[in-house]
């Protein structure tokens, strides 16, 4: 029997291993030089000035919105088809997240309809990079014309890139403040969970590593109300040794997913992702469409293949938001999509052997 092909597979080489040992051995287990050194070089990654790690993604994107001074009495627009952490990193801070439709070719937020949900309220937008993909820069240049804060969830877009105002602009670049996640799935991962919070906006910049150390300034003074969400040392140290490696790991990324693409691209019941022009996708997950999603869960199963259902509940109908003024809202394309995406392996980590027979799968569906 070959082995079951997973949907992700974390990095985790002698380098790696030695960076953690090391770091152990020296004894500085929190706030020390590997922190430093992991946010200057993810900032450098993002071509921006300021970074700083924490906890986890979604700790980046509750730190983000206190950042920006976003509480209760403010709506924030979100996409209705995310990872619910989207949206409930806006109720954490006592905000109302306003959900938005997705566009149908690229699952990002649809910028129409954004438009739509604005009100005096609307203190800023979370657009995601869904699965990889940079969202349109029309969110962008809406953003600035309505005077809101883009926080661009960054969290499964380490690496990803698209062209604004004429210049290649990687994600943690798009926004007023990027959050990313180095959950063990994702593009980059640090040996458990983590975050990380990046800026190009000097006013935010100078406070985004008080803001995840309880809001404390240099002589150990809290200026506003903040919390311990630090990384550790370790994971630092691990996550500075994958963003090293995360250039190749994005073109094997990509050169899978192209493959991927000319297989489902030439199959009757499958549709492939679509690539946003003028943009680089990070290819966090390969998601395809098809109507008979239990069908293909099934063939994928028999033959030893991870494949699942991505996000089939939409944001706005989790019980936890059954209250909310949007919970029997329609949202025809994120509806759609909750029925018919599903997540096959991409990673970096696949075999040439694995990639051929999650090929040969597709191709005998
Ligand atoms: C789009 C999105 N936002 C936020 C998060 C939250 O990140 P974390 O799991 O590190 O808290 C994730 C993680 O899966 C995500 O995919």
């Amino acid at each position: 029997m070959p082995e079951r092909i997973p949907l992700a597979r974390p990095s985790w080489t002698d380098e790696m291993r030695m960076a953690a040992i090391d770091t152990l051995d020296s004894g500085r287990w929190v706030k020390g030089p590997q922190g430093r050194a992991f946010s200057q070089e993810f900032a450098e990654y993002c071509g921006v000035e300021f970074a700083s790690p924490c906890n986890s993604g979604s700790g980046a994107l509750i730190a983000a919105l206190r950042l920006l001074g976003i509480g209760p009495g403010d709506e924030v627009i979100v996409p209705s088809l995310t990872f619910i952490a989207t949206a409930t990193s806006v109720s954490m801070t006592g905000a109302t997240p306003i959900f938005a439709e997705v566009e149908p070719d690229y699952w990002c937020l649809d910028v129409e309809d954004v438009k739509q949900c604005i009100t005096p309220k609307t203190k800023g937008v979370i657009g995601v990079h869904l699965f990889g993909q940079c969202y349109g820069t029309e969110l962008i240049d809406l953003c600035k014309e309505h005077n809101l804060a883009l926080i661009e969830d960054a969290a499964q877009a380490h690496g990803a890139s698209i062209v604004y105002n004429g210049s290649l602009t990687m994600a943690g670049a798009l926004g007023t403040i990027s959050c990313f996640s180095f959950f063990p799935s994702k593009n980059v991962a640090v040996g458990g969970e983590g975050g990380m919070i990046t800026t190009a906006d000097s006013e935010v910049g100078i406070r985004i590593k008080s803001i995840v150390d309880h809001g404390r300034d240099g002589s150990l003074q809290s200026q506003e109300v903040g919390t311990n969400m630090r990384m550790s040392e370790v994971f630092a140290a691990i996550g500075r040794v994958q963003l090293k490696h995360l250039d190749d790991w994005l073109a094997r990324r990509r050169s899978n997913a192209a493959m991927l693409s000319e297989t489902v691209d030439s199959h009757p019941k499958l549709h492939a992702p679509q690539v946003r022009p003028d943009s680089r996708h990070a290819w966090h997950q390969y998601c395809l469409q098809t109507e008979n999603v239990e069908a293909f869960l099934q063939h994928m199963a028999t033959n030893d293949i991870d494949a699942r259902r991505i996000y089939p509940v939409p944001c706005h109908q989790h019980p936890v938001y059954k209250d909310h003024q949007q919970a029997n809202d329609e949202f025809p394309v994120t509806s759609q999509l909750s029925e018919q995406l599903i997540s096959i392996p991409v990673h970096h980590g696949l075999t040439n052997v694995e990639l051929e027979r999650i090929v040969n799968a597709l191709r005998s569906y």
